[in-house]
């Protein structure tokens, strides 16, 4: 077989059916006295359709990890894979792209372009991508998630929930290989949380999308197949079917 172009190998997974990998990832800030070591050597495979959670207390190195996973930061040493890519050969065009083509992402302040509606906000990365959009898929997605009639809306015209619901159907629309969600129900109240969290588990059981979110709230973590625990910069341990109980119980040990 010849090289791929980076079209051809979006469906690559790592060697094993991870979606994402981390080994042994250093990121730290600054230098001598005020080094902060934000990630101590993580090491981590997100298996391909499973609905991963991150928690620990705040600081601990949630938000450094996904966004050097996700290619929207860099890291001291070690290697962070996307499928068989390993995002410290690519270039800043090259991660752009891989953002942009392979990736979804959902962030706790949603992010949408005021200027555009709901549909234009949705369509967006693939739009950028040059790419087509599917439009029976898009049709399916925005009436699964409520939002057929709130399509012509602007972000300021749409409660936060509606504009989480965008935001998770603009990550869905180009069936990317990874949803990244950095804390994506920290701005929303119980009811539109539940909303967001029954769309990612929908996604991972029915659509065979694979979930990775930071979260410091359990209920939302009990959402998810697995929760590993960091602190310090370190995991230090991790959950499977999680429940409410047994991830308070683990964090109430990490915190005290
Ligand atoms: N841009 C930065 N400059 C210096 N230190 C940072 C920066 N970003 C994060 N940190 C530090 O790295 C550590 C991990 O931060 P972060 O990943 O944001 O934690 P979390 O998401 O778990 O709250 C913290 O000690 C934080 O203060
Ligand atoms: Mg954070």
């Amino acid at each position: 077989m010849g090289s791929h172009s980076l079209a051809d190998t979006s469906d690559l997974r790592g060697q094993d059916g991870a979606a994402a990998r981390a080994v042994d990832l250093v990121k730290t800030y600054g230098q001598g006295d005020t080094q902060v070591v934000a990630l101590d050597g993580v090491s981590v495979d997100f298996t391909a359709n499973e609905f991963t959670a991150i928690m620990g207390p705040s600081g601990s190195g949630k938000s450094t990890l996904m966004h050097a996973m996700a290619g929207l930061d860099s890291f001291t040493s070690g290697s962070a894979y996307i499928g068989g890519t390993d995002l410290s050969g690519l270039d800043d065009k090259a991660l752009t792209a891989l953002r942009r083509d392979r990736l979804g992402f959902i962030f706790q302040s949603f992010n949408l372009v005021p200027t555009l509606t709901a549909a234009e906000n949705i369509t967006l990365p693939t739009d950028i991508a040059g790419k087509t959009v599917d439009q029976e898929w898009f049709s399916e997605v925005t009436e699964r998630l409520g939002l057929a009639q709130r399509l012509s809306h602007r972000p300021s015209e749409l409660s936060g929930g509606q504009q989480q619901r965008v935001a998770c159907a603009r990550a869905l629309v180009s069936r990317p290989e990874i949803i990244f969600g950095d804390e994506p129900t920290g701005n929303l109240d119980s009811n539109a949380s539940s909303e967001v969290l029954d769309i990612l588990r929908h996604a991972v059981d029915h659509d065979n999308q694979t979930v990775v979110i930071v979260t410091h709230d359990a209920r939302a973590a009990s959402y998810a197949d697995r929760v590993i625990f960091l602190r310090d910069g370190r995991i230090v341990d991790e959950l499977f079917e999680p429940t409410v109980d047994a991830i308070l119980h683990v964090m109430a040990g990490i915190e005290g």
